[in-house]
């Protein structure tokens, strides 16, 4: 049994402690606000949360392991937790979209003490203590000792936690994935909004570029892959809020570099066009810039 702490309560990180618990583990939730009653509906049924709340940074236990579940804008806040909770080594394990979950914490601890995950589950906040989770909790890490342990922590639990072989192409495929999410947000409507023809070629142009950069990247994806994205996400119910779209609609910062910036960034550093992810990340800016 380990001692976790988990960094951001929010609907990936109740799902997260919630298994834990199931696994047995102590469970220390590290939130901004008191969390009493956090309760998951899982799709076996609800879990209660039974966990240390820690609301202060500074008053953070030393633990075996840390898993962040904040967005990756909340980052630098994040952080703020580590220095207490890693006070004996902890790894920390970063449960977030995006494929730079490395850079983003290496200004704070070493790398080689910082696990990147694929997080996939379909989980959406209810209430501020309340969370819906509608499906199964896939975990991604890259193979070696971090990545045992991690999955380690999650076997008597129903997630599915674990190592692959080549972890770049995992996460570089489900940021195919989310990249064309930003439209659903751009437009403050939900999935469905890519089943019209028009928007469905802008997509795929959208998952085109993520692909391209990808493969330059090391990914190794299939040739039709944007078409198959596209073709699910048509496929999935028209009512689908991505969590950049929640983001908007809750005035909350939204995670757009992390989804598609960085598909521009890196696009740049080998040559590649992206000009439907610049186009996107240039309109949103616009649309969200603050009224001078
Ligand atoms: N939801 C999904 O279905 C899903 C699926 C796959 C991947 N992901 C990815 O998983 C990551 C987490 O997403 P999420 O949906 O769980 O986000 P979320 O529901 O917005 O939860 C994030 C949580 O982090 C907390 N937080 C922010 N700054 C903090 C700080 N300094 N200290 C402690 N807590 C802090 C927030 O607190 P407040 O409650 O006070 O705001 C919130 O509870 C993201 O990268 C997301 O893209 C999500």
């Amino acid at each position: 049994m380990a001692k976790v702490a988990v960094v951001g309560v929010g609907a990936i990180g109740s799902v997260i402690a919630a298994l834990l618990q199931q696994g047995g583990h102590r469970v220390v939730l590290c939130a901004r606000r008191p969390q009493a009653g956090l309760v998951v509906e899982s799709p076996a049924g609800d879990v209660a949360v039974q966990a240390e709340v820690v609301t202060d940074a500074a008053a953070a236990p030393a633990v075996d392991w840390v898993l962040v579940a904040t967005k990756a804008y909340d980052v630098a806040g994040a952080a703020q937790w580590l220095p207490g909770l890693c006070a004996q080594g902890a790894a920390v394990a970063v449960l977030q979209n995006g494929v730079e979950h490395r850079e983003r914490f290496a200004p704070y601890l070493p790398v080689e003490r910082i696990l990147p995950v694929m997080v996939d589950c379909p989980v959406e906040r209810q209430s501020a203590t309340r969370v819906r989770q509608r499906g199964v909790m896939q975990l991604r890490v890259p193979q070696g000792a971090l990545g045992n342990a991690f999955t380690q922590l999650f076997a008597g639990s129903p997630a599915d936690a674990a190592e692959v072989p080549d972890f770049t192409s995992v996460v570089w495929r489900k940021l195919c994935f989310n990249s064309a999410g930003v439209l659903s947000a751009l437009l403050l409507q939900p999935a469905g909004v890519v089943r019209g023809e028009a928007l469905g070629e802008v997509a795929l142009g959208i998952i085109e570029e993520c692909a391209a950069v990808a493969r330059a990247e090391g990914a190794v994806l299939e040739d039709d892959i944007a078409q198959v994205i596209l073709q699910a996400q048509r496929a999935a119910p028209a009512d689908g809020v991505n969590s950049m779209l929640a983001d908007r609609r809750a005035g909350r910062p939204m995670e757009l570099d992390a989804r598609n910036g960085v598909i521009v960034r890196l696009g740049r550093k080998h040559s590649i066009a992206t000009p439907r992810n610049a186009m996107a990340i240039a309109l949103m800016e616009a649309l969200t810039a603050p009224a001078s």
